[in-house]
């Protein structure tokens, strides 16, 4: 079958099948579901509400052969213009975005934002997450590409994660059986993050509080406020991305509504009105430039999506 009449056929199931608690999209606009703000539609969006939902989506989908994808707050995504064929799914509904607190431990779905994840830490006296706090990212997104700041990561602070395999089986496992490297933890290529188990080291809110006072005004002073997905490129061994992008002169080049921030080096701004195509340019030329003047091959940080 055909990719768009088996995502035809998904769509109808899907809406028969989902719980009330579940919201569903056709031909959704995913440009406002990330900060970038770019990007074509999602041929099916679901927001599943809960787990059984989402086991029962991601296996119809695999049944009718439809392909799918997990996004979160969509703050390290560049959606292509072209948009997104098959299901997009987004675990931002209650039932993933609940926030425990269990002596040391934080357990917090995947749709928790990290800042208010951070702050649950700071109320709690726990240390260890402040870094987290900065980041506009989810749990589930900081999770799949073990996003960091400030010389930390999120798997130095996981204990465990919960996780739904292809073929339906939820599973919790432990944090030191998962191999996560710098942005990257391949784990969940396979499977999608539901949730996570976070531990914090006991201390005291006022502390905690004035650590993330202190990395917030840091993050001011060096990152743009504007539309933005972050870092645009991993840093290469050697030199930060930002000041290769620097040292090259780049800072300020603009194609069409996209440019290269004046603040750092390593995030392209939408300055309104910018496609996916003039972000993506823009990446190609700082590319080119790098491998011809320097020798370095830049690899994107931000996850690309749709065609
Ligand atoms: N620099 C320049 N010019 C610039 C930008 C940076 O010379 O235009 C220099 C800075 O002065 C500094 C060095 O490059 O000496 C590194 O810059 P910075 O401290 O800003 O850190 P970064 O390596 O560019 C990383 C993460 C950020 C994270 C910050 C703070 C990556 C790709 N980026 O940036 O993460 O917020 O550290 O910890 O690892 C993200 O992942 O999206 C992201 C923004």
């Amino acid at each position: 079958m055909a990719v768009r009449s088996a995502t035809e056929a998904l769509a109808a199931r899907l809406r028969a099948g989902l719980t009330a608690a579940a919201g569903m999209w056709t031909d959704e606009p995913l440009a406002r579901r990330t900060t970038m703000r770019v990007g074509g539609v999602a041929d099916v969006l679901v927001e599943p509400g809960g787990e059984a939902d989402l086991a029962y989506a991601v296996g119809e989908a695999d049944r009718l052969g439809v392909p799918w994808r997990v996004i979160g707050r969509g703050s390290n995504l560049l959606v292509r213009d072209g948009g997104v064929r098959g299901l997009v799914l987004n675990l931002c509904r209650p039932a993933f975005a609940e926030i425990r607190v269990e002596e040391r431990r934080l357990v917090a779905g995947a749709g928790v934002r990290l800042k208010d994840l951070a702050g649950a830490a700071q109320r709690a006296g726990l240390a260890g997450l402040e870094f987290l706090g900065g980041i506009p990212g989810s749990v589930g997104g900081a999770l799949r590409m073990n996003a960091g700041a400030w010389e930390s990561d999120t798997f130095r602070c996981v204990e465990s994660i919960r996780v739904l395999h292809r073929e339906g089986r939820f599973e919790d496992r432990p944090a030191s059986e998962v191999p996560a490297a710098y942005r990257r933890c391949d784990l969940f290529r396979e499977c999608i993050a539901v949730g996570a188990v976070f531990r914090g080291e006991p201390s005291s809110p006022e502390a905690v509080a004035g650590r993330m006072r202190e990395l917030n005004e840091r993050r001011w002073a060096s990152q743009p406020p504007q539309s933005s997905a972050g870092c645009i490129f991993k840093n290469p061994a050697g030199i930060p991305a930002g000041r290769l992008i620097d040292e090259l002169g780049l800072k300020g080049t603009r194609i069409g509504g996209a440019s290269v921030s004046t603040v750092h080096g390593n995030f392209i701004i939408n300055e309104g009105g910018a496609t996916a195509a003039d972000v993506l340019a823009l990446i190609d030329r700082i590319r080119c430039r790098a491998r011809e003047e320097r020798g370095i091959e830049l690899q994107t940080e931000v996850e690309i999506l749709g065609e």
